[in-house]
């Protein structure tokens, strides 16, 4: 199980940390990959410049609503396969 951890800090919570949650969640279900990725809310990870930090391994990701579907496929479905 690999944790996908999303700042919701209060920076990144206004770039729209929960719509990224709720987005992660469901491509994570609709591509059967609930065994293998949990996505959970983390405190500023310290990187509040850029858009949403999100965290996975050890690899720090800015991601926007907007860009969601792309980090998904590029570095969460795409390293499951
Ligand atoms: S608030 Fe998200 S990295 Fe600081």
């Amino acid at each position: 199980m690999t944790d996908i951890q999303v700042c919701i800090g209060s920076v990144c919570h206004l770039k729209g940390s929960y719509d990224i949650i709720n987005k992660l969640n469901k491509l994570i279900t609709e591509n059967g990959l609930n065994d293998k990725y949990k996505v959970k809310a983390t405190f500023c990870l310290g990187n509040c410049t850029g858009a949403v930090c999100v965290k996975l391994g050890e690899e720090i990701y800015t991601v926007l609503p907007e860009t969601a579907d792309e980090f998904f496929l590029k570095n969460v479905k795409g390293s499951a396969e």
